[in-house]
Order: structure tokens, then sequence, then C-alpha cells
């Protein structure tokens, strides 16, 4: 008799990161997901929480634990595999590794890259373990961008690097003694030296760090940037993208990938049709794209319609997960001038119910309330239009004044 495999589920990164801290024993004494009173949770859809058992995967499919819920509503943890790729896996060490390779050193946990005030604070300290902290939403760097600024610092000192993939939750309190739980896991016997914030005289780096975190975030005017236009069909946004992307090209500073509405349905998301499914699943498409170009310093300018405001959120998240800047335009051209204009025909056709579901007539359109520019762009230029959003994005720093 055989028995159906437990369904698959892929965590949240910080999930994942507390899963692995659970697995190596680092949260000990806690030990499941969802312990009474401990921001250690995992969010489970309703049909897998019925299950009871769970399997736990890694964005790329690799089975990595089993869950099992408890009488008490937590869940158990059965390690299946550790993570083995990412950058510096190889100092992602267990707490009883550490214990034994780096025993006898003092436990310097470091969130942020170290200052040269702090450095030289620590050349007393004797020999260190320093254990950056590189879990979700810990460190003010990227993970990578933390190991390696930790790196740089352990150079100038007798000191080694445990990668340490501590989460942050949503609380604050909660994470400090989490923390504290965690750095004495790792210490063992051995003592802890938690380093005061900088003050505003030692914030400076050495140059080999200041160099690190450059190049892990950099001004404004260089990171990733995505660009999105929402609004009506024949609000004017395609043609105001376009006419941005030009001016972008002509500074030459940056280079630029257009993610058009009625392009992206011509490839990208060919066969989707205009169903609320369709249309979300549409634009997590351009989404997910538009935060890979963000990813490494690109910008990309978005036109789709996008007409709820969910799906422009998890558009938001994705990016600022992946480093970029957001920034959305709503193009308020009201429904009146777009059906006058109707330069494809469609909103008459939509009016004979000719096309289903069409966006301001037979479908919603949900308006943005936290767009960083509104343009009606009803008896207006095209130019004067853009001069109006590139003002706003001189604003916030994101395009030299030359755009
Ligand atoms: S979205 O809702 O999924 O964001 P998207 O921007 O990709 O829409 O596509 C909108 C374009 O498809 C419109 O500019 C219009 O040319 C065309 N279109 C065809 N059918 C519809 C419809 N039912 N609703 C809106 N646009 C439609």
């Amino acid at each position: 008799m055989s028995t159906a495999p437990p369904p698959q589920h892929c965590p949240t990164p910080r999930e994942l990161d507390d899963l692995e801290l659970l697995s190596t024993g680092a949260l000990a004494p806690t030990s499941s997901f969802n312990a009474p009173g401990s921001p250690v949770t995992l969010t489970l859809p309703p049909e897998l929480v019925e299950a009871g058992t769970v399997e736990l995967v890694d964005p790329e499919g690799l089975p990595l634990a089993l869950v099992s819920a408890t009488a008490t509503g937590e869940w158990t943890v059965k390690p299946l595999t550790h993570a083995q790729f990412g950058p510096y896996r190889r100092l992602y060490l267990t707490p009883d590794e550490a214990r034994k390779l780096h025993a006898g050193r003092t436990f310097v946990p470091v969130a942020d890259p170290l200052t040269a005030a702090q450095i030289s604070r620590l050349r007393e300290a004797g020999p260190v373990t320093l254990l950056a902290l590189v879990g979700a939403g810990t460190p003010s760097l990227s993970p990578v961008g933390l190991v390696r600024a930790t790196l740089a610092a352990a150079e100038q000192l007798d000191a080694e690097v445990v990668a340490v993939p501590l989460a942050a939750h949503d609380d604050a309190e909660a994470d400090h003694a989490l923390g504290v739980q965690v750095v004495a896991n790792y210490a063992g016997p051995d003592p802890v030296l938690a380093l005061p914030e900088p003050s505003a005289e030692d914030e400076a780096y050495p140059a080999e760090i200041q160099a690190i975190v450059d190049f892990d975030s950099p001004p404004e005017d260089r990171q990733g940037l995505v660009l999105f236009f929402t609004g009506l069909s024949g609000s004017g946004k395609s043609t105001l993208a376009r006419a941005l992307m030009d001016r972008i090209l002509e500074a030459g500073e940056r280079t630029v990938t257009s993610l058009d509405g009625d392009v992206v349905r011509r490839n990208l998301s060919a066969g989707l049709t205009f169903s609320r499914e369709d249309r979300e699943t549409n634009i997590r498409r351009i989404g997910w794209v538009a935060a890979e170009i963000s990813r490494h310093g690109g910008i990309a300018v978005c036109s789709p319609i996008a007409p709820f405001d969910e799906t422009r959120q998890q558009v938001r998240s994705m990016v600022d997960e992946a480093g970029g800047a957001f920034f959305l335009v709503h193009v308020a051209t009201p429904l009146e001038e777009c059906e006058r204009r109707d330069r494809k025909g469609l909103y008459a056709k939509a009016r004979r119910g000719e096309i289903p579901e069409f966006t301001g007539i037979s479908s919603p359109y949900e308006e943005p309330a936290d767009a960083a520019v509104r343009v009606d762009t009803t008896g207006r230029t095209i130019e004067d239009c853009l001069d109006e959003v590139i003002r706003a994005l001189n604003e916030q720093g994101y395009l030299h004044p030359t755009a």
C-alpha cells in the first residue's frame, strides 16, 4: 500500500532563514515553528494546514524539511537536506561546527559593515569570530554584501567569519531576544561582545569596506529602477512611457527595457485573457522581469493597465526585494477622455458588448493611492506631461536632471 507524498510548499525568504536556524539548532530551545510567543512563524495555505505534514522546498524545488502539525498548533521540523548553494555557503556553519572550529574566541554579532573605529576597538579584543547576521531583513546591505564587508574587516583583525541567517520579523523586541539567544548558541561557553552603534563621528568605513558598501547600494541615480505607468486603455501610458525612454536613452547614462502592456501580451503573456486571474498573472510576469532588470541596475519602463491595487503592491515588493526602486506613475486621464480618443476603436466595441470585461466599461480599474506622481493628459502635450514625470523623478534623486 502506498501513501500519497506530503504536499510541497516553498516558504518566504524569512521563513527559509528561520527554517535553517531551526534545523541547525541555532534557535534552541525553540525547535519548531509557531511556538507560543515566538516570532518564528510559518504561514501555510489552509489546504496544507489540513494536510498535517508538509514538505518545505527551496525556490528551486529542493526538499529541505518535513514539518508536521502538533495538537497545540506548532509545526515540528525534520530536516532533510541543507541548502547547498549561494555565495559563501561554506561560511554558513551550524552552532556545533562554529563552537568546535572557533573555540576560545570572542563571538561578535555584526549586522552592518564595521566602521574603522569599531575595527580598532576589536583589535583589543584578542581573537574574534565575527557572526555576520545575514538573514532576510536584518542587514542594511545584501547578505553577500555584508559577508564581503565582514571578510574585509576580518582581514584587518585576527578574526574569522561565520554567516548566520538570522532574519528580522515584525517585532523589534522579540527579534532582539531571538538574536541574543542565537548568538549565545553559537558562542557556547565563549564570551560574546556586542558592539555599540557607532557614534556620529565614528561612522567612517575603511576604504575597502566603503567600496563594498558603494557597490552594494549604489546612489539613487545609479540604482535599478522600475518606472511603472498604470491607467486606462487610451490614457496615454504607452506614449508617455515611450517618450520617457527616449529621453533616458538620449542622456546616454542608463540602459532601458520597455515592458509595454500590448507588447507583453504579444510575447511574454501571449494566450492570456482579460479575466481578473489572467490580468494578475500578466502583471506579476511583468513585475518579475522588471525586478530582475532592477537587480542589475537597469531601468524597466512598464506600461500595462494593471487595474488591481493588490497586484501593483506585489510588483512593488518584488522590486523592493531585488534592491530596485519602484516609481508608480498614475496616468489619470478620465474615462470620458480615453473613450473620446478611442484610438483603437475598442471602447466603441466594448460599449456594443463585443469585448467582454473591458477595463472602465465592464471591468474595474482601482485608482492607486500610492502613486509617486499623477498625470492627467487631457488637453496637454506629451512634452508637458513628461516634464512633470521627470521633475518628480529628479526630486527623488532617481535620474540626472539631464534626462
Ligand atoms: S492588464 O489589465 O493585463 O494590465 P494590458 O495592459 O496587458 O492589461 O493590456 C491592455 C491592452 O489590451 C489595452 O490597451 C487594449 O489595447 C487591449 N485590450 C483588449 N481587450 C481588453 C480588455 N477587455 N480590457 C482592457 N484592455 C483590453
